[in-house]
């Protein structure tokens, strides 16, 4: 089972686990919230290893039935709330979604696994995480070690860091992720959980900086920057976040963390004349084109500084590392947005949240 399918990260997870593993059955468990969009998955949408059950994870009973049904052993778990603007302004379905949703899902894996005959024995609950629970580091390199890239600090995020959320979000997924180890150390529930750093790439709602940022280029909109432009993340293009995914849950240790990240730091600022040099290149305007459209704004509440994550362990222990050079996940990912003005256009009108009652309700 893996949750949130049908968003961002989940529906590279879902093509990857179907095409890759014919032998598993994959069952979708998606509330098609408005960052839920079918679409992402069209391609893989009548493989005969692909099953989608539209349900909330916050419904005991309906995910109780799934799990019986499809007599689920893995559970990979990225369904969320995932915005911090969001979470700014409605704090509360962050709650009820990322913490009370986590702590349904691992009741009904607890009941339904330890009744089974075999117990625990070859299940495993993987709860996806963010390095956002670490909070905010310093910026004690604030001008990096080249231009436009980092590090910008001695300090990074390690498996050790104590949690530290700031935002409603992170808050959320600290607390979920504090259910997970909870359910190892008192019920033995074998569990593993990853946090990593920002991820872009195609299919993200462009509510996040990446793609709607190339979307507003495109249309010769306006780019809000929040404050300066000086916080920093730290970028994964999203195929190698499912890559690591894909190696902790078939080769991962139980009970451990793993941090997740792309060693690649940036300023928003200039990431953001980066998307801006791309776009324009690839729509064939001279340089600097866009440059005006970058327009400064308040800044975010409680916007942390900085995050960069150390992805030493995983790297150690399991052989992962980040695949793609950032320029190259950049240039494909402007080409991807630029190529697929459909999904975008049928994402910002809407339509694309009645593709489940014209193909789905009726199968
Ligand atoms: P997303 O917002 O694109 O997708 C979330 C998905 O969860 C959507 O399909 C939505 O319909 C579904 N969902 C929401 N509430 C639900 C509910 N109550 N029941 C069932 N489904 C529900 O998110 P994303 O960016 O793909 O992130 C996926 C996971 O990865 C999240 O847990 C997030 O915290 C984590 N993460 C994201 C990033 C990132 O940069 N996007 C980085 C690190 C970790
Ligand atoms: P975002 O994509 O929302 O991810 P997160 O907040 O989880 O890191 O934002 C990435 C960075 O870009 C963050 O520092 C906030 C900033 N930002 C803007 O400056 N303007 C925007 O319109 C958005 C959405 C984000």
């Amino acid at each position: 089972m893996i949750t949130g399918g049908c968003g961002f990260i989940g529906s590279h997870l879902v093509r990857l686990f179907v095409k890759k593993y014919p032998q598993y059955r994959i069952v979708n468990v998606d509330a098609l919230t408005y960052a839920g969009n079918l679409e992402n998955l069209k391609d893989i949408e009548d493989a005969p290893n692909y099953f989608f059950e539209k349900a909330d994870i916050c419904d005991l009973k309906r995910i109780a039935q799934i799990v019986r049904d499809f007599s689920i052993d893995g559970i990979i778990h990225l369904a969320a709330e995932s915005h911090v603007d969001r979470s700014i302004s409605d704090p509360l379905v962050f709650a009820k979604t990322n913490v009370i949703g986590t702590l349904s899902l691992l009741q009904v894996a607890k009941e339904y696994w330890s009744q089974s005959e075999e117990g625990y024995k070859g299940k495993l609950f993987y709860h996806v995480s963010t390095d956002e629970v670490y909070g905010a580091l310093e910026m004690t390199k604030p001008k990096g070690d080249q231009f436009g890239k980092g590090p910008y600090g001695e300090l990074f995020f390690t498996e050790q860091t104590k949690y530290s959320p700031h935002s409603p979000y992170s808050a959320s997924k600290a607390s979920s992720d504090h259910f997970v180890r909870a359910f190892h150390d008192t019920y033995a529930l074998p569990v593993v959980i990853s946090n990593c750093s920002n991820n872009y790439g195609p299919y993200q709602f462009p509510e996040k900086l990446i793609p709607l940022f190339i979307n507003n280029i495109r249309n010769g909109k306006p780019l809000p920057v929040y404050g300066k432009g000086e916080n920093v993340r730290d970028w994964l293009y999203v195929e190698d976040h499912v890559a690591a995914i894909d190696l902790i849950f078939h080769k991962g240790k139980v009970s451990q963390t793993y941090n997740i990240g792309g060693f690649n730091e940036w300023k928003n600022i200039d990431l953001i004349k980066v998307l801006i040099k791309t776009v324009d290149r690839f729509l064939g305007h001279p340089e600097g084109y866009s440059n005006h459209l970058i327009t400064y704004v308040s800044d975010r509440a409680g916007h942390d500084l900085r995050y960069a994550i150390d992805a030493t362990k995983i790297y150690k222990e399991l052989g992962w590392s980040p695949s793609l050079q950032f320029e190259q996940g950049i240039e494909k990912t402007v080409r991807w947005y630029l190529d697929n003005q459909e999904w975008m256009d049928r994402v910002t009108s809407g339509e694309y949240e009645k593709y489940y009652s014209q193909m789905y309700s009726k199968r």
